[in-house]
């Protein structure tokens, strides 16, 4: 049996008999999309973010699309955000009509802030910082920038539930913060599922509008919306998996640190660090392997059963979809240098230290072997 790359399905197993349980109530309540259990479950979720509240979404693609929309953000504007994350954070920006400006990463895979603020122009509205990894962008300096240059930050949290700063929870920080609960998410749902969170009453109420045709209340539309809504398997599986969250990111970091101990001495390995003051959750742990060395590791890896990945292999702007923003090669040198290096190692709650040490010990084999 080889080593996977995730495993939502240990997660699962869990919260299995309450799930199944709440299953068989949901079924004889005849609710399954919005309803109590969904309330619920953003309550909980918005008390555990630290936030006034939270808003229930189909997923975490639609929950940043809406909060842009929420600020009344459309054609003419610009959104900020970074080259190398999930096309999705992109995607979100050009479906309201406004156009993506891209900046690159500096060397701990986040977002430059400098480039950012070389990047304002008077169409800026919005900034995307994406906390890639699970590890938060350092947002300590950005909000009084923000406040002082009418720029609003929504935060991409897809890959940091759970992470913090300084003690404050990811999504707390900006005006909004966006999850995902895609299964493989360090809380995930069994399907599809977003979140947005905020402190802003307004925004909450407009959110709650926006998901659901446009009204709080069936058939009373009060501005253009959409259909974007939590359900209540989903809210159900997410409310049993919440207290499990910070236990689960401990054990994430534990890993990720069995990975440094033993793959920090290799010299054609660059470990990725927890920086500063934030609760980095490891959703992924990433290496990169200098020298052209990626593929050939990552196929010596995948002969021994050991599953891998890379996120992302192209940076945005050099994807077809996005090369009508006409940046050329060469525009971001760090997301483009990383992207042909980096490489995702398994990091999940049912892995070993034994499976890491063996994981860490091939590595090591695949670099004597290639000495360079
Ligand atoms: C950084 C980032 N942003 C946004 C998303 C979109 O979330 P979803 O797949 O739930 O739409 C993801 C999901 O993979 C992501 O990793």
């Amino acid at each position: 049996m080889g080593i996977l790359f995730s495993a939502p399905q240990y997660e699962f197993n869990i919260i299995r008999e309450e799930w199944l349980q709440s299953v068989t109530q949901i079924a004889h309540s005849g609710i399954f999309v919005s309803g109590p259990i969904v309330s619920k479950f953003e309550s909980s979720f918005a008390a555990y973010s630290g936030v006034e509240g939270a808003v229930g979404v189909g997923n975490g693609t639609d929950a940043l699309f809406l909060a842009l929309k929420a600020l009344g953000i459309g054609p003419g504007d610009e959104v900020i955000t970074v080259t190398n994350t999930f096309i999705a954070t992109v995607g979100a920006i050009h479906q309201t009509g406004a156009r993506p400006v891209l900046v690159d990463c500096d060397d701990s895979y986040l977002i430059d802030f400098e480039q950012v603020k070389a990047s304002v122009t008077p169409r800026t509205k919005a900034v995307i910082p994406v906390h890639l990894y699970g590890q938060m962008v350092d947002l300590r300096e950005w909000l009084p920038w923000a406040e002082e240059n009418g720029i609003q930050i929504v935060e991409d949290c897809a890959q940091a539930a759970g992470a913090s700063l300084d003690g404050k929870a990811a999504g707390s920080w900006g005006i909004m913060g966006c999850f995902s609960f895609y299964p493989d998410k360090n809380l995930g749902a069994l399907g599809d599922g977003g979140m947005i969170v905020s402190s802003s009453p307004e925004l909450l109420t407009k959110l709650r509008k926006l998901r659901s045709h446009g009204g709080e209340v069936r058939y009373q539309h009060d501005i253009p919306g959409f259909n974007s809504r939590l359900d209540s398997l989903q809210a159900s599986a997410l409310q049993l998996k919440l207290p499990y969250l910070d236990e689960w990111s401990d054990k994430r970091r534990a890993i990720a640190d069995w990975y440094e101990t033993h793959l920090q001495d290799i010299h054609d390995v660059f470990v990725q660090k927890g920086l500063y003051d934030s609760r980095h959750v490891y959703h992924l742990y990433v290496i990169r392997a200098k020298n052209g060395q990626r593929e050939a590791l990552k196929k010596h890896l995948q002969k021994k059963g050991i599953l891998t990945a890379v996120q992302y292999p192209t940076p945005v702007h050099l994807t077809s979809a996005y090369s009508f923003l006409a940046y050329a090669a060469g525009s971001f040198p760090h997301a483009e240098a990383y992207a042909s290096e980096i490489l995702s190692l398994p990091v999940h709650i049912a892995l070993t230290e034994e499976e890491v040490t063996m994981i860490a010990n091939e590595i090591k084999a695949f670099f004597t072997l290639n000495k360079q």
